[in-house]
């Protein structure tokens, strides 16, 4: 298949050629890979099966893990799933936005979909390119993470090129993803609600709005979740690993420094902010930018881990942040890519 390549203009007319031809594409039950706020999207009419079956054949997916539904507001739920009032409040609060709501499904969404599942996952995506998409089609649209299964998912159109070409009909290229980690999954239960995977959406935030908020366990130790019934079947996949080994080291900054000069062997390299740079003796400094910002460190995680494979480096070295708070989601991610293992000096 030919993969059509095109990038985003600022001008207008140009602009809006590209929607509808995407569009076209995706009424006629074809794959487009779109960004998001988040991370860059693989879509396709979620009301048409067929879309659905070629999603996870290029990603090569396992047939049990749903796809997200994604909607241009957030009202154009109710012909989909049964809403809830704490689905508008949240609605109210996050959307558009890094947040999907998980609720009662309606018959129009295939079952391939939901992965069979009486429940289909909601969101309401705020990157102008994505809204004017669904907007435009008319469809609601079916979206996974544009990679292929098991390694880092997309923040950048290259990435979507490098996993993608010849496999869809079409890459729309935005630029970089501001957000750069996929967007919060929640199951609601009356006026409470269950984090199945942490994002920019926080659990602090969502407090705000609902009566009480858990964390599914499977979201704190991943490793748990291997081969079990999970919450969210994406739970139990390998996921975001690249090539070369992620050792993650639980250690302040300075016995990490201490502890990569020490047992550092090969080509290796660190995620580390660059205020560290200088303080390693033989590692490639895959940068993490300014130290203490979360947003910053979270942004270019996906990106360095390609990047490290680029260099075809044997181990990255990396700090555990702390499992809670605004570091959760960079946490649930990074834990995953190290395939669980922790490393105490
Ligand atoms: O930010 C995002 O959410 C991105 C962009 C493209 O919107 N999408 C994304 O999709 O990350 P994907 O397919 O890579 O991850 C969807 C996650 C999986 O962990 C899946 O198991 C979970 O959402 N999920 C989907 N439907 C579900 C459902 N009905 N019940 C529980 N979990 C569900
Ligand atoms: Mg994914």
């Amino acid at each position: 298949m030919n993969t059509e390549f095109l990038q985003i203009t600022e001008n207008p007319e140009d602009y809006q050629k590209i929607i509808n031809k995407a569009a076209e594409v995706i009424r006629k039950g074809g794959l487009v890979a779109i960004p998001t706020e988040t991370v860059y999207g693989l879509a396709g009419s979620a009301l048409l099966q067929e879309s659905a079956e070629k999603i996870f054949a290029a990603k090569g997916r396992p047939a049990d893990n749903p796809l997200i539904v994604h909607i241009a507001e957030p009202a154009d739920a109710e012909t989909l799933a049964e809403t809830t009032p704490l689905y508008y409040r949240l609605a109210e609060a996050f959307m558009p936005g890094p947040l999907t709501v998980v609720l009662k499904k309606r018959d129009v969404i295939p079952s391939t979909v939901s992965a069979g599942l009486s429940t289909v996952a909601i969101r309401c995506p705020a990157n102008r390119v994505a809204h004017d998409l669904i907007a435009v089609s008319t469809h609601p649209i079916a979206a996974p993470s544009a990679n292929r299964s098991g390694i880092p998912s997309p923040t950048n159109a290259k990435h979507v090129f490098e996993d993608m070409d010849g496999r869809i009909d079409m890459i729309l290229d935005g630029g970089s993803c501001d957000i750069g980690l996929e967007s919060t999954v929640v199951k609601l239960e009356g006026d409470s609600c269950t984090i199945l995977r942490p994002g920019a959406v926080t659990e602090d935030m969502l407090r705000q709005v609902c009566a009480e908020v858990r964390i599914a366990e499977a979201v704190l130790d991943p490793a748990q979740a291997d081969g079990k019934k999970v919450e969210s079947p994406g739970m139990k996949y390998k996921h975001y690993a690249p090539n070369a080994q992620l050792v993650l080291i639980d250690a302040c900054e300075e016995d990490f420094v201490r502890y990569v000069n020490r047992n550092g062997k090969g080509k290796h390299g660190v995620l580390a902010p660059e205020e560290s740079r200088e303080q390693f003796a033989s590692a490639v400094v895959l940068s993490t930018g300014k130290r203490g910002d979360v947003k910053e460190a979270s942004r270019p995680l996906f990106d360095l881990l390609r990047q490290a494979d680029e260099m075809e480096l044997e181990t990255v070295y990396a700090i555990l942040p702390p499992p809670r708070g605004e570091h959760l989601a960079l946490y649930n991610r990074i834990i995953r890519a190290a395939g669980c293992r922790i490393t105490r000096p």
